[in-house]
């Protein structure tokens, strides 16, 4: 997920890895929404709604010369926001099939000098902006009030692809926000006659709502389900049934969150970062409650804010609980960084 200033290389929430996107949101590989969802807010994310306004190609000119120039005028951000800027022009604009001279918009031109301006003054995260976010082979819809998944948390998905007999077995998303991990999973379950299915689970209303926007988007309503409450109380009926559980709980030290560039500090939901005293409160009460819900065999895979962290809780999960679990390692993450805990129940 992200870790906070004081746990360099990375502090920054987006890694050079979120640079490459993976494709247009426009392309034809994300799905359209069917008319018979509901949008998680009261108006569509900016990137899904209908090209219903136009403007001339000069007009869009101006707009994206006068963008240029917000952006350079931010030296340390300037590289970043004009990488944004052309997405952002790819997410809102497109030819007129007919008028060469002519630009379709999703939106008045007047708003998108209004959203550059939220981007570039009052550092309102690009995926905010649009309503959605580049992940794995997902365009994932967020919108404020949910995490904006994270590069490194695809791991995750790579680490439960490697658990053998993984399309049939039930499997548990603890702290879902867009629902990416559950919406990954559940995605991969699709190829061939798989049995399996994927809880996803949030105590978040605003996170529930998006990640069964996403779970429609990607038809995964008979796959994916989206549970709210508080970690393990909404899987009373699944003790000892559930083959593997992940998580990316909130792991950041809550003396930490000031220090959280504006993107994150000001924007993210505390509910989604905050990790207590130093960080474990939630990730030690995921710990404790694993094992009732595990079958015996059953895979468990969390992120935490890495190094000190991982070890801290590896060496609990194998020393404390030596009894209820074994294989527990620690993973790395794309930059080193010791990020992951993984292990079986006995
Ligand atoms: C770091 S975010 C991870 C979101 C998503 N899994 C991802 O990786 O992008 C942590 C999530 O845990 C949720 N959360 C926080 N406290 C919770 C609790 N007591 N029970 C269930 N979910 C909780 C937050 O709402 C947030 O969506």
């Amino acid at each position: 997920m992200l870790s906070s200033r004081f746990s360099p290389p990375h502090f920054l929430p987006f890694s050079s890895r979120h640079f490459l996107r993976p494709f247009s949101s426009l392309s034809p590989s994300p799905p359209q929404p069917p008319t018979t969802i509901s949008s998680p807010s009261s108006s569509l994310p900016l990137f899904l709604r209908p090209l219903s306004h136009s403007t001339s190609l000069s007009s869009l000119l101006s707009f994206h010369h006068w963008a240029k120039a917000q952006s350079l005028s931010q030296p340390c951000l300037s590289s970043d926001l004009l990488r944004q800027l052309s997405w952002f022009l790819q997410d809102t604009t497109s030819p007129h099939p007919t008028h060469p001279s002519t630009v379709l918009l999703r939106t008045e031109l007047d708003e998108l000098y209004s959203l550059w301006t939220e981007r570039v003054e009052k550092r309102k995260p690009f995926q905010y902006i649009v309503g959605c976010e580049h992940w794995r082979d997902l365009v994932l819809v967020v919108q404020e009030g949910v995490l904006i998944p994270r590069p490194e948390t695809e791991i995750l998905v790579d680490l439960v692809q490697e658990v053998e007999g993984f399309k049939d077995g039930v499997w548990v998303d603890l702290g879902t926000g867009s629902g990416a991990l559950a919406v990954a999973i559940g995605k991969m379950m699709m190829d061939g006659d798989s049995m399996g299915r994927v809880l996803g689970i949030d105590i978040s209303p605003t996170a529930v709502e998006v990640a069964r926007f996403n779970v429609q988007r990607y038809g995964l309503e008979g796959k994916v389900e989206i549970r709210q409450g508080a970690w393990f109380e909404p899987l009373e009926d699944m003790k000892g049934k559930v083959t593997g559980i992940v998580s990316n709980p909130p792991y950041i030290p809550s003396s930490d969150l000031p220090g959280l560039q504006p993107e994150v500090g000001w924007y993210e939901p505390r509910l989604a970062l905050d990790g207590g005293n130093d960080g474990t409160d939630h990730l030690l009460h995921i710990c404790e409650g694993l094992a009732a819900v595990l079958k015996p065999g059953g895979f468990f895979a969390f992120e935490t804010n890495g190094d000190k962290q991982s070890e801290f809780l590896a060496n609990l999960l194998s020393t404390k609980w030596r009894q209820l679990f074994q294989k527990v390692k620690v993973v790395s993450d794309y930059y080193s960084v010791k990020r992951f805990v993984i292990g079986y129940r006995s």
